[in-house]
């Protein structure tokens, strides 16, 4: 697949296989991450994959629409050091997670972090420092399901020179 490929044909995905994902491929998926762009350079994130069944299942349990966090044989947890412009960096590194996994054939999903109010007790969970935030969850896995969403179609979004 190619890059625009992989851009136009991710959806997320919410059930997944019990197969377990190859630690090199978790690598390069986080390593997709660590390369996203970011204010100044700054880089302020960690990104902790959990793949403990027991710590993916209190995860799950921790969100309210994450529940299927407890399913997916991966679960990467984006963090940032709370500087001016974590929220934009670190949502940058979970854009491009997503897009590596479905690059490498796998399923994932946004699991929203930042502003809710389950965010301190999962950085509690996976031990993150005091001034981080917690950016987003991300599953993973081989996919059961090929999602479909309705999306605006070009027209009513773009504008050429003006609104
Ligand atoms: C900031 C953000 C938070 C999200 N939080 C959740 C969530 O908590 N649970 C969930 O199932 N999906 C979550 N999603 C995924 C969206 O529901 C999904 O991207 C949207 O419905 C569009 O579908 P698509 O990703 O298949 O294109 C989130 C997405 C974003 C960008």
């Amino acid at each position: 697949m190619d890059a625009v490929e992989v851009l136009k044909t991710r959806r997320s995905v919410r059930a997944f296989t019990r197969e377990p994902v190859a630690k090199e491929v978790i690598e390069d998926i986080v390593d997709c991450g660590r390369l996203a762009a970011t204010a100044v350079n700054i880089q302020p994130w960690e990104f902790v994959v959990v793949t403990d069944t027991e710590m993916r299942r209190r995860i799950a349990r921790t969100t309210d629409y994450g529940k299927f966090i407890a399913d997916a044989p991966v679960c990467v947890v984006v963090l940032c050091r709370e500087t001016k412009f974590y929220l934009e960096d670190g949502s940058a590194a979970t854009e491009n997670i997503l897009l590596a996994a479905r690059a490498h054939g796998l399923g994932s999903c946004w699991v929203a972090g930042d502003k809710k109010s389950y965010s301190a007790e999962i950085c509690r969970l996976v031990g993150a420092p005091p001034s981080y935030k917690l950016v987003s969850l991300i599953p993973i896995g081989y996919s059961t399901e090929s999602p479909e969403k309705a999306k605006r179609p070009l027209p009513d979004v773009l504008h050429w020179e003006k609104y």
